[in-house]
């Protein structure tokens, strides 16, 4: 089976960079924060986002057990916000919607009126040779709508400026899938 996560670190790989700066627009427990850190060591810079204090609580402890470098910011707010607290051109975002896998608070979920204005902050903040990844997980209603949403936005996009790829297992309709959004 394809895995999902090792893909996606793949695409990033092709765009980002030591000294690049990025934003993890989904904190959660912090993977994507630390794999971003990592990737753009102590020159470079990583804006994490997320709606719960528990998240930048154990994604604080997971950066500092992994030895991550001192180059990121965690911000207790909902990705839409994201151009208030980031003004600067970013290499690459991370989005992987939805609710934290094994929380038992599964109505804390990322939402279309929030995830559609962040997704777009995050195109226009994209710096030439930008990516942006962002999973989708169709399993739950919300989820499934999200998903939509962003196909139907993303076909409106000019392929001559911004280019947007679908990895997706076609004969698996309710397993995660990611969009890849390229600036040229
Ligand atoms: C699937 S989890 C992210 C997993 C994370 N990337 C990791 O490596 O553990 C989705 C996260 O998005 C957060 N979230 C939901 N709505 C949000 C919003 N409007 N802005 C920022 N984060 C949000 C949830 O609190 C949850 O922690």
């Amino acid at each position: 089976m394809v895995d999902l996560l090792s893909l996606q670190k793949h695409f990033i790989l092709q765009h980002l960079k030591e000294g690049d700066v990025a934003v993890d627009f989904t904190m959660g427990n912090g993977n994507d924060t630390l794999f971003l850190s990592k990737t753009v060591g102590k020159e470079g810079r990583v804006y994490a986002f997320d709606i719960q204090e528990s998240a930048l609580a154990s994604t604080q402890t997971r950066l500092k057990e992994a030895d991550a470098p001192e180059n990121y910011t965690l911000i207790c707010a909902s990705h839409h916000r994201v151009k208030e607290f980031v003004t600067e051109p970013i290499k690459a975002g991370m989005f992987n919607l939805g609710y934290l896998p094994g929380s038992n608070r599964k109505q804390v979920t990322t939402m279309r009126e929030t995830t559609l204005p962040a997704v777009m902050a995050a195109v226009e903040l994209l710096s030439a040779d930008g990516i942006l990844l962002i999973a989708v997980y169709p399993g739950h209603e919300e989820g499934r709508l999200e998903g939509e949403m962003l196909l139907a936005h993303f076909k409106e996009y000019d392929r001559r400026h911004i280019c947007v790829s679908c990895f997706r297992i076609v004969n698996s309709p309710t397993s995660p899938f990611f969009f890849i959004v390229e600036k040229k």
